[in-house]
């Protein structure tokens, strides 16, 4: 349950006197958003127009100056957020003031390795820290609110928004919501800088078919309630004050509209007491959808549903709402539970005593170098260390010459992702950059392209939010250039080689229908391979891309992500081993795109035997499972027990694990629990993960490492009760660094099976 920092029912009396003193419209223009396009003013004064919604900002101030709007999005500058909620606050006879949100994903200033990255450093606390860290920032200019954490699961990477959300685990992506709300939010809503989390899209949007955005998920109540639901269930115990609406069709009812999802489901069962906001237009578009017959239909059934406040581009349709009450077709005190909700969230943040910041302090904020330091910890714990021959560390001591190729390895804005606006490229570090600082002047480092940066196939809306594929180098040769960087790789001690989606290539509105390395990077990456001269692939991604032939000819391969603000410092550090990576794949890495869906916990299926044989032309198995990443040096796990090998339905077995360190350098581990349930009302997932840690360990050093296995863990939602159950049941337990861990036992629940809601 959310945890109050102001109290309560004074917070309840006050939005009640506010709300007794209102008129309809009044409430009705607490429950609109607008984007405000104010940071693309062009010189005309006619921002917007990229969107074709002429004049905007003006279409907004004015609307704040007759006090009908309750929030605004996308605007992160602490002068003009000032300016804007004066007008606001002197709009209304009530001085209500704006909550302003904005797409705080993986940081503001700092930027952060994106959430992918940050879910597979496997690590709770460093993805809390990363959250208060631009939770601060974005308070300090004045943002109220995140559109974040995005949890929704994944199990298709040709949806681009993989890259935003947790991978494809219901367990490791209910404990990484968790953590992102703890950090965006703190103690709760309304403690010092920090600000409202609001898990997005409610729900199954991940399921789109074909992995393409937006298009229709079709979602069975089984697999709704035991992979897409956890996560969101998760982030509203840990007291997420919004919850953001979903664009798509959910078995055949748009997510918006669906009374099912925020009434029911997310209210009524689950107890959530903030408030839910439209994605951007997803109420107008009811119409759309073919689901609202016009435009005061899709308020009147989008309010009904449950969606409080629409986020609206244009004209927004919850204009009609004061309307629709006086005409009879909204009852007002539906009307009056939502303008309750948006009220409460205002006074809990205390906007009617402090509505303005301070920009010197946001300057002051926002230079933090903490945050800097915070941000190069967690690219170095999210870095992912797919193939290691020996290869790695690299010992700087002994190269003279290293080859640094490929556009990425030098390209500022690929280096921090996408789904960032108020990032200072000027600071940031690349891959190159890093390098040549960490080797410093007894190193020759020497770059070459290679290849010119590959293009998307049509321009996207998104390339306007400073996301614009690289232009064309001047003066290209393209042979020439490829034979350079061969030439720089052959007289070289080693070659670092990276490759990747330029960042405009994934995310949203960027599926893509080809896992394939874009451009002529494989071909780049076989003709330094060549040269026989040792080479170490660096990929630079937020999904799992084709690296079949790299797997087979590469001796080392770190998946760096787009590791953020100070990304290239981290990935030097990993590269000469002043760190051990230890981050772990938070999805199924398969082989070729054929492959999708591919995940580690489907369930056993006829003939397990010959789970890997399932296609004529291609193992199906992956390429790398779920949980995958190799350390430096030597580490075991042994010694695996239980303290009980019986419990009955509803008790619990302790499982204990010991993760040694054989080595001389320190590791990093991340001790991962599966489950299998052998039989039972259900067939239920080959393995499943219930419990994970991650450890450092110095040289010869041992760690016990302890998990509890009860109800929460053992109960599934069965589709024929129509309900969570616990079955008896003889059950496999498997600790180890990955999905396919060997070290196991199992253990009985005895006792009839029972409802375990
Ligand atoms: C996205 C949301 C985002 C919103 C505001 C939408 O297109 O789906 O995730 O928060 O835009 O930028």
């Amino acid at each position: 349950m959310t945890t109050l920092i102001r109290d309560d029912d004074t917070i309840r009396a006050k939005a009640d006197a506010l709300l007794a003193g209102m008129t309809v419209e009044e409430k009705a223009g607490q429950l609109t958003q607008y984007f405000y396009f104010g940071f693309m003013r062009d010189t005309t004064g006619e921002s917007g127009d990229d969107l074709h919604i002429p004049n905007q900002p003006a279409m907004v101030e004015t609307a704040l100056a007759r006090g009908g709007a309750g929030a605004l999005l996308f605007v992160n500058d602490p002068a003009e957020t000032n300016r804007l909620q004066k007008l606001a606050i002197e709009g209304n006879r009530h001085g209500i003031p704006l909550l302003f949100g904005f797409d705080v994903i993986h940081g503001l200033r700092t930027i952060f390795p994106v959430p992918i990255a940050m879910a597979a450093t496997w690590d709770p606390a460093t993805i809390e820290a990363g959250q208060a860290v631009a939770a601060r920032e974005a308070r300090a200019v004045g943002i109220h609110w995140a559109f974040a954490p995005m949890v929704d699961l994944t199990r298709d990477p040709r949806w681009g928004r993989i890259i935003e959300g947790a991978g494809e685990d219901p367990y490791l992506g209910a404990a990484v919501a968790v953590a992102q709300v703890r950090g965006f939010q703190g103690e709760g809503i309304g403690a010092d800088e920090r600000i409202i989390a609001g898990p997005k899209h409610f729900a199954g949007y991940g399921a789109a078919m074909g992995g393409r955005d937006y298009d229709e998920a079709n979602i069975s109540d089984y697999e709704m309630w035991n992979t897409f639901f956890p996560p969101f269930e998760a982030a509203v115990e840990a007291g997420a004050g919004n919850v953001m609406t979903a664009y798509m069709d959910l078995n055949g009812i748009p997510a918006t509209g669906n009374r099912w999802l925020f009434t029911e489901v997310l209210r009524e069962t689950w107890g959530f007491e903030g408030f839910v906001v439209s994605d951007a237009n997803a109420v107008k578009n009811l119409e759309a959808h073919g689901f609202a017959k016009d435009a005061p239909d899709a308020a009147a059934r989008g309010l009904t549903a449950g969606c409080d406040m629409e986020m609206a581009v244009s004209e927004p349709v919850y204009d009609h709402l004061a309307d629709l009450v006086s005409r009879g077709t909204v009852d007002e005190a539906t009307l009056d539970a939502s303008v309750r909700r948006v009220l409460e969230a205002k006074l809990r943040m205390g906007l009617f005593d402090e509505p303005y910041v301070d920009e010197d302090r946001a300057r002051e904020v926002l230079n933090d170098p903490a945050h800097r330091d915070t941000a190069r910890i967690a690219a170095e714990k999210a870095a992912v260390l797919l193939e290691n021959d020996g290869l790695l560390p690299l010992d700087a001591g002994a190269l003279e010459r290293i080859a640094v190729i490929g556009p990425l390895a030098d390209s500022k804005r690929d280096t921090i992702g996408p789904w960032c606006f108020d990032f200072d490229l000027e600071e940031t570090v690349t891959v190159l950059e890093g390098i040549r600082d960490r080797v410093g002047d007894g190193v020759v480092v020497d770059y070459a392209p290679g290849i010119r940066p590959a293009q998307r196939t049509f321009p996207s809306m998104f390339d306007m939010f400073g996301n614009n594929a690289p232009v064309d180098p001047e003066g290209f040769d393209d042979e020439l250039e490829l034979a350079r960087a061969v030439a720089l790789a052959g007289t070289s001690d080693v070659a670092v080689v990276v490759v990747g989606e330029w960042q405009n290539m994934i995310g949203e509105m960027s599926s893509r229908s080809s896992l394939e390395l874009p451009g002529r990077q494989l071909e780049l990456l076989q003709a330094v391979a060549a040269t026989g001269t040792p080479v170490v692939l660096l990929v630079m991604n937020g999904r799992p891309l084709d690296l079949r032939w790299a797997a087979e000819n590469v001796p080392a391969i770190l998946d760096i992500w787009y590791p953020g603000t100070r990304g290239g410092e981290a990935v030097a550090n990993l590269l000469f081993g002043d760190v051990a990576p230890g981050g772990r794949l938070p999805f199924t890495w398969p082989r070729t795109v054929g492959q999708i869906p591919m995940i580690y916990n489907h369930t056993v299926s006829h003939d397990p035997e010959n789970q890997g044989k399932r296609y004529w032309d291609e193992a199906s198995t992956p390429l790398y499972p779920f949980g995958h990443g190799y350390t430096y040096g030597d580490s075991e796990f042994r010694n695996l027990s239980l303290d009980r090998s019986e419990i009955a339905i509803g008790e619990s077995v302790t499982v204990t694990v010991e993760v040694v360190n054989n080595g001389s350098v320190p590791v990093e581990e991340v001790a991962q629990l599966y489950i299998h349930q052998r039989h039972g009302t259900s067939s239920r997932p080959v393995r499943d993960l219930k419990g994970f840690q991650r450890v450092s360990l110095a040289s010869g050093e041992t760690r016990r490492v302890e998990f509890t296995l009860g109800p929460k863990e053992l109960r599934y939602w069965n589709a024929a009760a129509k309900g969570w159950v616990q079955d008896a049941a003889t059950f496999d337990v498997w600790v180890g660094g990955d999905s396919t861990a060997t070290l196991g036992a199992s253990f009985e629940v005895t006792g009839p099976a029972r409802d375990a809601g």
